[in-house]
């Protein structure tokens, strides 16, 4: 297959809270963004990578980032499906558009090459199969009724925490979110509109360092992590 990336970085980070949309803030003396940059062009010298962005943050993107990845942008949309679309409709209109995607939140950082190379292992065994890292659940799972009194133990055998990158067949998951944005549905993640189109994703082994930034203690655990791992 040949890759092509989309970075979401569009959304406005309100839970995270500082005022800075949080692929612009710092951790361990650097931007998210740019550490996602950094992972991805080690990763692969030269496919094609377009990061989604607000248009109101175009100046603090430039400000963020190294400027010899050779990256594309483009703005997104209110919401994330939206700015998946925008993402997937630019790399479909490149001359040399590659036949797979990996699209990844900007918020996760911490992703390694391992993980990526996990990921495209699978896509290379079943290129039409979609791919995601996930983790096994390992808490005991309750549902509680509206008063917070426990209704049900929920068996956990067979559930996962999805973590991006995810990884598509772009021809693929561009029309499935072609459709998506005339429905009134919202997916949180990709893999939902292949499961709902009764397409097939394979989960692989997630990576417990692969964090996502929500909140603001979020940051502080990505800062222990680097100071555990290194830069
Ligand atoms: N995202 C995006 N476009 C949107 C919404 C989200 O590109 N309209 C991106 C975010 O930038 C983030 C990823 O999708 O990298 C995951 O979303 P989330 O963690 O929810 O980030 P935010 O939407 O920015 O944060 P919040 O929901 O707290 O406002
Ligand atoms: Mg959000």
């Amino acid at each position: 297959p040949t890759i092509g990336i989309v970075i979401l970085a569009a959304g406005r980070g309100t839970r995270a809270g500082q005022g800075c949309q949080k692929a612009y803030r710092r951790i361990g003396g650097d931007t998210v963004l740019n550490r996602v940059l950094k992972l991805f062009r080690s990763w692969n010298t030269h496919c094609p990578i377009v990061i989604v962005h607000h248009a109101d943050d175009t100046s603090l993107l430039e400000a963020s980032i190294d400027c010899d990845f050779n990256i594309h942008t483009t703005t997104g949309g209110v919401e994330r499906q939206a700015s998946v679309l925008h993402g997937l409709r630019f790399l479909s209109s490149l001359p040399k558009s590659p036949s797979h995607v990996f699209i990844h939140d900007a918020a996760r950082p911490f992703a390694s090459h391992t993980l990526l190379n996990d990921v495209l292992e699978s896509l290379i065994k079943e290129p039409l199969t979609g791919v995601i890292p996930a983790i096994a659940v390992s808490d005991t799972l309750k549902r509680t009724d509206s008063n917070g009194l426990i209704k049900a133990t929920v068996p956990r055998d067979g559930l996962f925490r999805a973590q991006t990158p995810q990884a598509f067949k772009l021809q693929t998951i561009l029309n499935l979110h072609e459709r998506a944005a005339t429905s009134a549905s919202l997916y949180t993640d990709d893999a939902s509109l292949l499961e709902e189109a009764g397409l097939p994703v394979r989960i692989v082994q997630g990576d417990s360092q692969n964090i996502k930034l929500t909140y603001s203690s979020d940051f502080e655990e990505g800062e222990r992590l680097l100071r555990a791992t290194g830069p």
